[in-house]
């Protein structure tokens, strides 16, 4: 177990990620990388639907897909980009839906992952506990 991760190649890994959008709605693609302490990098990128509202972030298609590879602990970083036409521009931060989905596999693992929301002039790190303070949780569900 190795408790770092290639901050460069993350990101990189969340821009290749981006190219397997379908956003044929927004036309704003996004894509994640998630890094796991064991080394395991799992991405994911926005799933648009003609029922806009049922769209899934990148991010949460990314969380659900390390789920079901088994990657259920040990989440310390994840990077996110985005952009329109998939031209990076701005910061783009996990959307309220995917800091909750995201606290979900985090919390399975004890671990409080490193948000890095990269843009093409600017990349912000902050951890998602400051992105989704007093985070509900499974913790609130235990008897
Ligand atoms: N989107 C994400 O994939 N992640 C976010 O954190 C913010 C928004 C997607 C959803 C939708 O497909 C498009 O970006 C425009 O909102």
């Amino acid at each position: 177990m190795t408790d770092r991760f290639d901050r460069a190649a993350l990101i990189a890994a969340a821009q290749r990620a981006m190219a397997g959008a379908y956003a044929p709605y927004s036309g704003f693609q996004v894509g994640a990388a998630l890094a796991f302490a064991d080394g395991t990098v799992v991405t994911g990128a926005n799933f648009e639907n003609a029922s806009y509202g049922l769209s899934l972030c990148a991010e949460t298609v990314a969380a659900a897909s390390a789920s079901q590879a088994g990657h259920r602990a040990g989440l310390i970083a994840v990077a996110v980009v985005g952009g329109h036409h998939g031209v990076i521009d701005g910061v783009v931060a996990p959307c309220g839906r995917c800091r909750q989905v995201l606290h979900e596999l985090a919390a399975l693992g004890g671990t409080d992952p490193l948000i890095i929301a990269a843009g093409a002039h600017e990349t912000v790190d902050m951890p998602l506990s400051a992105l989704l303070p007093l985070a509900f949780g499974p913790a609130n569900l235990q008897p």
